[in-house]
């Protein structure tokens, strides 16, 4: 059934179909009781997990912006993720579908996964892995980074993920930063037809930062790698030793205890690791799951992300697993070796909600929607959005193409700061397209001008988040302080959360997100920070200075535009900003590679001595600057 359009109103209202299937059926009366009594409802929705102990209290808001949840509980997220689901006939599902780029694919029932998990989790502990310690992972997309990821939980070990498409300088400061012991790698994957060397950056990122004593590889391309007696060892050959017990018992852990380290780029200087919990975030993805994309026990689930950023974390990995549902995931590249592969794959394995990032859409809308009308996507029952606004083009063609008019999309606003979903509309709410739609349960959400003053009424402001979440980070490891100050400082007094955004809301109450009003650059979705840029410029030997800044693009949402201070003896020429662009590829990734790299003999900066960012940006796109009265000559 088709969901009908108005054009007046813009709205998409939902069909009976959706929502007959709905697991809430009326969002307005729902969303009303959980803000008057908030505590309740999340203490209804914790009820539905399995915990070793109750909590004694739900929330514990004595130290803000410390908050705590469910403290006094007792819980694991694997416990929930895999444990509970082998009690009942979920044991025998399957809970990952993979396929590899190559074209090879692999499933794990329940039960599978369990049992990897246990080895696994088994091998962590022979080489010492302890609860609370923190443990690198930096992997393709291979189902190993799962069992990874969970099997560090279950022993209670802090997994700290890195992007697998981040190089050399980002994952060594992230090993040092987290002091990690263990890394697991890959000796590569697939990306493209050709295969990624991420053992290679794991060796260079290694003797930048000499923590790590044992180091994991799982073989994925067969490529040679450089193996350290002592320090290297094969996946395969670990998985292979007969141990002991195969079985691993779940650890018990306090509800607060720290889950992993996510690091994300802020405004200044280094990432900052972002720390979840086993309970308040276990509850925040099974209930943002369950409720915005309704997912039920037959649905095949696909989330398209990389499980090294947050919406990997709780999206593909977690959420999902603690709701019991069938996982898909992919390797590679959405358009190889042709721009019809996800469609293939939707088609093959039936596919029955895929949520993804307005770039991979906007991706795959160049070249046609003939790819998506050569296959079968009738198994399509809902559609996700996250990373960026969605352009209203981009949101009907997804819509139509792939929807075909039929599958509601669910745009969801969130951080990898808030865990989970926290602006985003029901399958049974009307839609406009480019529109996050309304507060998740629990939350109310304000946008606001640097007084706190809400503004009027489709004026563009802060976003604010007036309340705690059980989703919430609780800090920024090894530094509370930072904490503080980068969220919670600006509206000290009133108590409420600065997301960094900046959105309206219109007559209707629907949330409408513009950008960043911070120097963190979205580049197709993928989150980066001029900082982290201008830094890995600056230990190039050539660069006095540098400044990086987000440029509007029509199909990446943003890109990196830099400008560069040379030092004494160095001269301007194409080649030379060829290799700095290069030079920023292997330092951070190819995500963060410069567009444009120009070079100047000097950067506007305050008359603190702090560059104006704002400056070069008005200028490059041939706007005015704006306010310069703090611009030192
Ligand atoms: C942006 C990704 C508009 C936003 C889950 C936010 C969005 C940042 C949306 C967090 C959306 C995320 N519409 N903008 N639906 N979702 N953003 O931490 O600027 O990688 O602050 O988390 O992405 O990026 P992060």
């Amino acid at each position: 059934m088709k969901q009908e359009h108005n054009e007046e109103d813009q709205f998409y209202y939902p069909s009976k179909e959706i929502v007959r299937h709905a697991n809430v059926k009326e969002y307005e009366a729902l969303y009303r009781k959980s803000i008057e009594d908030r505590e309740g409802f999340w203490a209804e929705e914790a009820k539905k997990l399995s915990w070793y102990k109750k909590w004694d209290k739900v929330l514990d808001d004595s130290e803000k912006p410390f908050y705590k949840w469910f403290t006094g509980g007792k819980i694991n997220i694997v416990h929930n993720a895999i444990d509970r689901h082998l009690k009942s006939a979920t044991r025998n599902k399957i809970a990952i579908i993979w396929e590899g780029e190559p074209g090879d694919h692999r499933t794990f029932s329940y039960f599978a996964l369990n049992r990897e998990v246990s080895k696994f989790a088994n091998v962590l502990k022979s080489m010492g892995a302890k609860k609370g310690e923190v443990i690198t992972i930096y992997m393709p997309q291979i189902p190993e980074i799962v069992i990874a990821m969970l099997a560090c939980a279950r022993i209670g070990a802090v997994h700290s993920v890195v992007y697998g498409g981040f190089s050399v300088e980002s994952l060594a400061e992230r090993i040092h930063d987290s002091q990690s012991r263990i890394l697991i790698t890959a000796d590569g994957g697939y990306r493209r037809g050709k295969a990624t060397h991420l053992k290679e950056i794991a060796d260079e990122a290694m003797k930048r930062s000499a923590t790590v004593e044992v180091c994991i590889t799982v073989k994925r391309t067969g490529e040679a790698c450089y193996m350290e007696n002592d320090r290297d060892f094969w996946y395969h050959d670990l998985m292979a030793i007969p141990l002991e017990c195969r079985d691993c018992t779940t650890e018990v852990m306090d509800a607060e205890d720290p889950l992993f380290i996510l690091y994300t780029s802020g405004t200044t200087g280094k990432p900052k690791g972002l720390v979840h919990t086993h309970g308040g975030y276990s509850v925040y993805t099974a209930a943002t799951m369950k409720y915005v994309f309704d997912i039920k026990p037959e649905d095949r689930w696909w989330c398209a992300a990389d499980p090294g950023w947050v919406t990997g974390h709780s999206y593909l990995v977690y959420g999902p697993l603690i709701n019991g549902a069938t996982i898909m995931m992919y390797e590679g590249a959405p358009n190889h070796p042709f721009p019809n592969r996800w469609w293939q794959m939707i088609e093959k394995y039936g596919i029955n909600i895929l949520y993804t990032s307005p770039t991979a859409i906007r991706g795959l809308m160049r070249f046609g929607p003939s790819w998506a009308h050569r296959h079968d996507l009738s198994s399509l029952r809902l559609l996700g959005s996250v990373g960026e606004p969605i352009n209203p083009e981009a949101w009907k063609w997804y819509h139509e193409v792939i929807g075909r008019g039929k599958c509601p999309i669910m745009d969801t606003w969130w951080q990898t700061e808030t865990g989970g979903f926290m602006i985003s509309p029901l399958p049974v709410m009307p839609l406009k397209p480019g529109s996050c739609a309304k507060p998740f349960f629990g939350n109310e959400i304000g946008i606001v001008d640097d007084h706190g003053n809400d503004t009027k009424q489709g004026d563009e402001g802060n976003l604010v988040i007036k309340n705690p979440w059980p989703g919430m980070a609780r800090t920024i490891l090894h530094d509370p302080k930072r904490y503080v100050e980068k969220y919670w400082e600006k509206y000290q007094d009133k108590g409420w959360y600065l997301a960094g955004d900046s959105a309206r809301i219109d007559e209707d109450g629907y949330y409408w997100i513009i950008g960043r009003i911070d120097d963190v650059i979205k580049v197709s979705g993928y989150r980066l920070g001029s900082a982290e840029i201008e830094s890995a410029l600056v230990s190039h030997p050539a660069v006095a200075e540098a400044a990086a800044i987000g440029l509007p693009d029509d199909l990446r949402g943003n890109v990196i535009h830099t400008t560069v201070i040379l030092r004494e003896g160095f001269a301007a020429s194409e080649k030379l900003a060829e290799e700095l662009k290069n030079h920023v590829e292997h330092e951070i990734g190819p995500i963060a590679r410069p567009a444009h790299l120009l070079f100047t003999d000097a950067l506007p900066k305050t008359r603190s001595g702090k560059i104006m960012r704002r400056v070069i940006k008005a200028r490059a796109q041939g706007l005015d600057a704006g306010d310069i009265t703090t611009l030192e000559e």
